[in-house]
């Protein structure tokens, strides 16, 4: 069996805890952390910036799986490698040049990753999966937390999982939003490898307990 890896999202944490917080993460045998980067612009919230993650990294020994929900990601990427992603992922529908920030996020050895919103097909990522390491699909419309799933992002990976199959690659497939105990079996089965999760996790005390949980269905 490949590899599955849970990657709560921090956008749940409580941020007054914060060291707290990813203590109980590690000790709930979270694979890694998702961090949620917002500009108010190519999304309707705000979160932090490069000088956190950079606290973040410092405080776990987790990898850290960074998506970047900002316009001109370009000129950001390497801000966010020197602080210590480990993924870095852009939107599709940020950049304007996929291919050279791929490439950039890549030669600076990080894995690179490319997010496509719920409307995106992923067919539009057809020429660029071969130098992809991981793709995210969004299953809610990115901005906020404690959303519901959108059913269709189902096909969206069953599309990606038997592309990947046919060419012989070897991306990740990853899912955010909404994904909790009920769904995240489906969405396994359906060839997703990596399960960003925030309200489902941090809306209940016993984090291990949830991650246990997923783990048994996926
Ligand atoms: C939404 C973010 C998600 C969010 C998921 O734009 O990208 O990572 O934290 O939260 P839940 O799991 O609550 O939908
Ligand atoms: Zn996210």
């Amino acid at each position: 069996m490949t590899k599955k890896y849970i990657a709560p999202s921090l956008l749940s944490a409580n941020f007054l805890r914060l060291e707290d917080e990813l203590k109980a993460l590690e000790e709930a045998k979270a694979d890694m952390l998702h961090l949620d980067i917002m500009d108010g612009h190519f999304v309707p919230n705000l979160t932090f910036g490069p000088f956190i993650v950079k606290q973040i990294r410092r405080a776990t020994r987790l990898p850290l799986d960074v998506h970047l929900m900002i316009e001109d990601a370009e000129k950001w990427v390497d801000e966010y490698i020197y602080a210590g992603a480990d993924f870095l992922c852009v939107h599709y529908e940020a950049v304007v040049h996929l291919d050279r920030v791929l490439r950039q996020i890549k030669q600076k050895g990080v894995k690179n990753c490319v997010s496509i919103n719920p409307s995106t097909s992923p067919s539009q990522l057809e020429f660029v999966l071969e130098l992809v390491d991981m793709v995210l699909v969004m299953s809610v419309n990115p901005g906020f937390g404690g959303q519901s799933f959108i059913e269709y992002s189902l096909k969206k990976v069953e599309w990606l999982n038997s592309f990947r199959e046919k060419h012989g690659l070897d991306f990740l497939i990853e899912v955010d939003g909404g994904v909790n105990v009920d769904n995240i079996g489906r969405l396994s089965r359906a060839g997703a490898d990596v399960f960003v999760a925030g309200s489902a996790i941090f809306n209940q005390n016993d984090y291990a307990s949830v991650i246990k949980k997923f783990r048994e269905q996926i």
